[in-house]
């Protein structure tokens, strides 16, 4: 099979609604990350997905809409909070997981009672849905594990042969993934953290609490069972205080003939460059470092055979989704190995 890339146009749209219709899957653009989706009413076409990607047959996906589509078809009982935030926040990235109407295939949520849905701003995104009106259950558009794409080259690379087209739309000027809240409850509970942050959603709902979970429980949101957005060249992790463990293993790898590469943010990465040492850097802010994450851990693999990471000391907002998908592609955040 041929994959296409190509903008959004008449044509293209066409194409991808074509595709959908008839069971197929088609990646497109996000504010966040690339998308791979499928009608979310077809068993076969959700299905395939997961075929895809190699995704473990719990972790469910998300069904995304545009921002017109009458969501109470889909869910049940949706609460005044939660109003409320898609009123502040939709089309955006987040995702509000809702009591399920059962009306798309089982497969999209694994059999869980609950919906995630997502209305996402970006103008390819919302191109795509217009054109189908329909549920597209989308999870992001890598491998099972792998780091997410926030390129159409990304998607390409993992996925060349298998899928017929790629809308493109740029580079993601999110970065990360979406936030997932839980909207089931009296309050919502955030079940993974991204661009819109708790100070956020507390703003306007009043109240946000964090899931943790508790040990040997079934993880609320199972995507955050696994180790997930891994570059494929070796990794390390050190502490911001942990500089000359960091160094040290820096050099081993150099004089075993390896390319070892640090991963920092600017005011060390600056230092690091000055020493001669091959350093990527991920910028000062949160959103800098939502930005260029992916990017960056996709650029380590085709260069580095040692990726090592200095924990950055930036705290709090965006901040929060940084650390779980650093901490989770460097190995540190899991329950598996
Ligand atoms: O930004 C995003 O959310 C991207 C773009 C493509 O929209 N999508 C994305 O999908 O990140 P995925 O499949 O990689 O991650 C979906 C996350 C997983 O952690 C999954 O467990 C959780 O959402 N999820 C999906 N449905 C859920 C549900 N009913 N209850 C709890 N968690 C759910
Ligand atoms: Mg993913």
């Amino acid at each position: 099979m041929q994959t296409e890339i190509a903008k959004a146009s008449a044509d293209s749209l066409a194409r991808a609604r074509e595709i959908i219709l008839n069971h197929g899957a088609v990646a497109f653009h996000t504010e966040t990350v690339y998308g791979l989706g499928a009608n979310a009413f077809d068993d076969g076409a959700v299905r395939r997905i997961f075929e895809l990607k190699g995704r473990p047959a719990d972790n469910p996906l998300i069904a995304h809409v545009h921002k017109d589509y009458d969501i109470s078809a889909l869910t049940d009982a949706i609460p005044a909070y939660a109003e409320k935030l898609r009123e502040a926040f939709l089309p955006g990235p987040l995702t509000m997981v809702y009591p399920s109407a059962g009306k798309v295939s089982a497969l999209v949520s694994c059999g869980l009672d609950t919906l995630a849905i997502r209305v996402p701003s970006s103008l390819t995104a919302q191109a795509l849905l217009k054109e189908v009106n329909l549920p597209v259950a989308a999870p992001s558009a890598n491998r099972s594990k792998h780091v997410s794409p926030v390129t159409a080259r990304h998607v390409y690379d993992d996925f060349c042969g298998e899928i017929p087209l790629i809308l493109d739309g740029g580079a993601c000027e999110g970065g990360i993934e979406s936030t997932v809240l839980d909207c089931t409850g009296e309050i919502p509970v955030i079940l993974r953290a991204g661009l819109v942050t708790r100070e956020m959603i507390e703003r306007v709902a009043g109240a946000c609490g964090v899931y943790e979970k508790k040990t040997g429980e079934r993880p609320k949101s199972p995507g955050m069972a696994y180790k997930h957005y891994s570059p494929k060249c070796d990794t390390a992790y050190y502490g911001s205080d942990e500089l000359n463990m960091a160094l040290e293993r820096y050099e081993c790898e150099r004089e075993a003939g390896g390319t070892p590469c640090f991963l920092c943010e600017s005011a060390l990465a600056r230092s690091l460059a000055q020493r001669g040492c091959f350093v990527l850097d991920l910028g000062e802010t949160g959103e800098q470092m939502a930005q260029k994450l992916y990017e960056l851990l996709r650029r380590a693999e085709d260069a580095a055979s040692l990726l090592i990471a200095i924990e950055p000391t930036a705290r709090g907002g965006v901040m929060d989704g940084v650390f779980n998908r650093l901490t989770r592609a460097f190995g540190r955040n899991t329950d598996e190995a």
